[in-house]
């Protein structure tokens, strides 16, 4: 069941194209859900096939190519470094490492206070810049040092010590 006000969001989203290609809003529909959860549930991908008259498994296969979408709870901080070729080439692979033991949690865990979570990503389209990483979906992080990352992790954490 979604809410009234999520339908009319989902609504919004479905008049931007012609009335029998509704399913291009899918990636809209998924964004809006995991706005409203945190991330999205195989709850959640059954309320946008049934919305969108689309088969549940191509609305999951949406969900699972794009690493933005959350398949489970994250922490407050989604870190995604880019752990393809080209940053592998360039450290990628030891900045992960580096916050696997900074954070004292493994790829893809959560650490205990909830405030991050760790994930590898494919690439950002900022080979040059490597080590590369995006921080919420939103924030690019470049030339990411061992030294850099210990900064971004430690202003995180005293930020969220200051909070009332
Ligand atoms: S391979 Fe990492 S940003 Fe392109």
């Amino acid at each position: 069941m979604i809410s009234e006000q999520t339908r009319a969001r989902f609504d919004r989203e479905v008049a931007k194209y012609p009335a029998d290609q509704k399913q291009s809003a899918v990636m809209a529909c998924l964004t809006i859900l995991q706005e409203e959860h945190g991330y999205v549930s195989a709850e959640s991908e059954k309320v946008v096939a049934e919305y969108l008259g689309m088969p549940p498994i191509a609305v999951h296969e949406v969900t699972t190519f794009y690493n933005m979408y959350n398949q489970r709870p994250v922490g407050k901080y989604k870190l995604n470094v880019c752990t393809n070729l080209p940053c592998q080439l360039r450290d990628g692979a030891k900045a992960l490492k580096h916050l696997e033991h900074k954070l004292g949690i493994a790829m893809g865990e959560t650490s205990a206070d909830g405030l991050f979570t760790l994930q590898q990503s494919e690439c950002l389209g900022a080979c040059a810049d490597s080590p590369v990483m995006l921080v919420n979906d939103l924030t690019m992080c470049s030339f990411m040092s061992n030294e850099k990352l210990d900064q971004l992790i430690e202003g995180l954490k005293s930020a969220e010590a200051k909070q009332p």
